[in-house]
């Protein structure tokens, strides 16, 4: 670790393939500061299990997410790339933090409100603590950044929350996390429901975008996005549709909302829609190509996934233990 460099992390969780949404609200923020940062980066798989999953699938999903965070340009040399499970210190430090969370600040959360009235017979203990160990996560790597979507700013506050009121009570001992939220692209939405965001758990096949789709698949989607029953490509009130087309073309190509509405001047949607699902595609084209390829190479992923796992928990050692100091706990 560079003592000069600030700490960076961010979790994804592997509940199925990331979708334009986690790529371009975090992914492609993790790449293009992991240079910056002494990075970290993990797949949470403990914070899945709050819905339930299929456990094949689960272990395949993890798998297959690790891989894609190196086929998404991040470096197991230079990060610490790591499964979240594999350090056991995530969970130790969730309980001893649950100790000093509220039950009222976690019932304000409005993911646990959303989770817990779309899975209505499973609210478990675990979806109600979910940001705790998301706190834990954050605070055990001593993260000054945290590069997430807009849907994650609320937890974030309550990590800043918890780790204030720890600091307050024991002296200092956590780094306040400040989050790292791209304007554009905070919050990808639904192409069916462009109210909604973008979401894994979406059942609408042609809801979103899977960075594993096809060239075909992804412009048939783009195809299918709901707009509105004008034809003029700009970002006006009401036309959530088409500025959620036009802010993923903005990220996708780089270009702004002027030059998006001076290309498409006088042209009907389709060619828009055409023009974003090309770009989307040739975008994710390199990583679905270096996911093919680290996919195919088993012993390299386990190689990676055991250094991540290493790295991971000598990190984080010293944070740990002087938290169990604070607390009062006898260390050995
Ligand atoms: P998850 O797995 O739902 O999403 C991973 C990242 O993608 C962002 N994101 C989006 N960004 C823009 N538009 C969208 N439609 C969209 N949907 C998702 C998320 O904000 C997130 O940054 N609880 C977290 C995982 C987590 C974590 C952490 C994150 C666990 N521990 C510690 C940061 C720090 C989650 O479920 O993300």
């Amino acid at each position: 670790m560079d003592e000069q460099k600030k700490n960076m992390l961010s979790l994804i969780q592997p509940t199925n393939t990331p979708h334009l949404g986690n790529y371009l609200g975090a992914m492609q923020n993790w790449v293009r500061l992991q240079n910056d940062y002494n990075c970290f980066f993990g797949i949470a798989d403990l914070h899945s299990i709050t819905v339930r999953q299929d456990p094949v699938k689960l272990r395949a999903q993890i798998k297959e997410s690790y891989a894609l965070l190196i086929a998404a340009g991040l470096d197991p040399e230079k990060s610490t790339l790591f499964v979240q499970g594999h350090n056991c210190q995530h969970a130790e430090l969730s309980w001893i933090l649950s100790c000093y969370t509220q039950f009222g600040e976690l019932s304000r959360m409005t993911q646990f409100k959303d989770k817990s009235a779309k899975y209505s017979d499973n609210i478990n203990a675990g979806l109600f603590t979910y940001p705790v160990l998301m706190a834990a996560d954050i605070l055990l790597y001593q993260a000054d950044l945290v590069p997430v979507g807009a849907d994650q700013k609320q937890h974030l506050e309550l990590a800043r929350n918890i780790a204030q009121r720890f600091n307050g009570v024991y002296g200092d001992t956590f780094t306040m996390p400040d989050p790292y939220i791209t304007k554009t692209t905070a919050k990808v939405m639904s192409l069916q429901e462009p109210t909604k965001k973008m979401s894994k758990s979406d059942e609408n096949p042609n809801a979103s975008v899977w960075v594993l789709d096809d060239k075909d698949t992804i412009i048939r989607k783009f195809k299918r996005a709901v707009t509105d029953s004008e034809a003029e490509v700009c970002a006006r009130e009401g036309k959530d549709g088409i500025i959620n087309l036009m802010s993923i073309y903005s990220a996708v190509a780089g270009k702004s909302f002027e030059e998006i509405e001076a290309e498409f001047r006088g042209k009907g949607y389709g060619d828009f829609k055409l023009a974003v699902g090309e770009a989307t595609a040739d975008m994710l084209a390199p990583m679905q190509a270096e996911f093919k390829r680290i996919s195919a190479d088993k012993a390299y992923l386990e190689a990676c996934m055991k250094q991540g796992a290493e790295k991971a928990y000598k990190a984080t050692r010293k944070t740990l233990q002087k938290v169990h100091k604070k607390v009062g706990f006898v260390v050995l």
